[in-house]
């Protein structure tokens, strides 16, 4: 009989496939990929890690998922930045010439959720990235609700972070997540702990933060949820994003149009 240990080591190259796979899924490289235990920390470990002072603002929409409104609030107690949200259009998405307008030297993060938890909502996301390069703008995004529903493609949207789950559309065990963090942005962001596996122990007075998006994972993890997790993206990846996409719209159609009919 081998232990835990040893079944780690053995597993470690089906784990190192979760990165590979993780990073085909919404086009990214492999490094820059953590591996976390719930999109709720994976979000946190992003936003956390950010440098955040007095007077910065950050941007934020109507429909943000509430655990992020909660960690603005959280932090914007601590250190004093102003937390800004965009308005909505006519539909109901984030307007995306109110975000233009509320554009400042003292904007530090624009953070929005895809698509919220309830509602069918999808906002404007590549919008969103365009304004966001052309500030250079760190932009967070939470792709919950987003990711395996309908094709998501980090260069596309041109979001620094992402943050997803291993439950809802793509099917696999909960209690387990990922973070996407750009290599552009990996340098800048200093996470809120960190242990043997995020960073190297130098010497009594140094350490050395881990260069890959691995400065945001723990050593300790859950193998067996960490390798259903990639099966379950395996699967996706399998059945094809867009074909996917194009049958969750036709019970997205059939849904409305029985909701017109029930209302008339
Ligand atoms: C938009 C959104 N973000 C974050 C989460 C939280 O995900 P987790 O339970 O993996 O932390 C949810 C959960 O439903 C969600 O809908």
């Amino acid at each position: 009989m081998i232990g835990s240990y040893e079944a780690q080591s053995a597993a470690h190259q089906m784990t190192e496939q979760f990165y590979k796979s993780a990073s085909k899924l919404i086009n990214c490289h492999s490094n820059e990929i953590a591996f976390v235990d719930n999109a709720t920390h994976a979000w946190d470990m992003a936003f956390y890690s950010l440098k955040l002072k007095k007077g910065d603002r950050v941007l934020t929409a109507k429909s943000e998922y509430a655990s992020n409104y909660l960690a603005f609030l959280h932090r914007s107690k601590e250190i004093g930045f102003e937390i800004d949200v965009i308005n909505d259009d006519n539909y109901g998405q984030l307007d995306l010439e109110d975000l233009q307008n509320k554009i400042n030297e003292h904007v530090r993060l624009i953070s929005i959720t895809h698509i919220p938890t309830q509602g069918g909502l999808i906002n404007p996301v590549e919008g969103v990235g365009r304004i966001a390069k052309n500030y250079n703008i760190p932009y967070l995004l939470d792709a919950t609700q987003s990711i395996v529903q309908m094709p998501v493609d980090v260069v596309k949207i041109g979001c620094d972070f992402l943050c997803a789950m291993g439950g809802e559309y793509l099917r696999g065990p909960r209690g387990t997540g990922f973070l996407y963090v750009s290599n552009q942005r990996i340098a800048d962001c200093n996470p809120p702990f960190i242990d043997l596996h995020s960073a190297k122990w130098v010497s009594n007075d140094k350490y050395e933060l881990d260069q890959t998006a691995k400065r945001f994972e723990t050593w300790e993890q859950n193998i067996s949820a960490k390798l259903g997790r990639l099966t379950a993206i395996d699967y996706a990846l399998s059945l094809g994003l867009p074909a996917i996409w194009d049958r969750f719209k036709v019970y997205l159609i059939y849904f409305v149009t029985s909701l017109m009919k029930f209302q008339e």
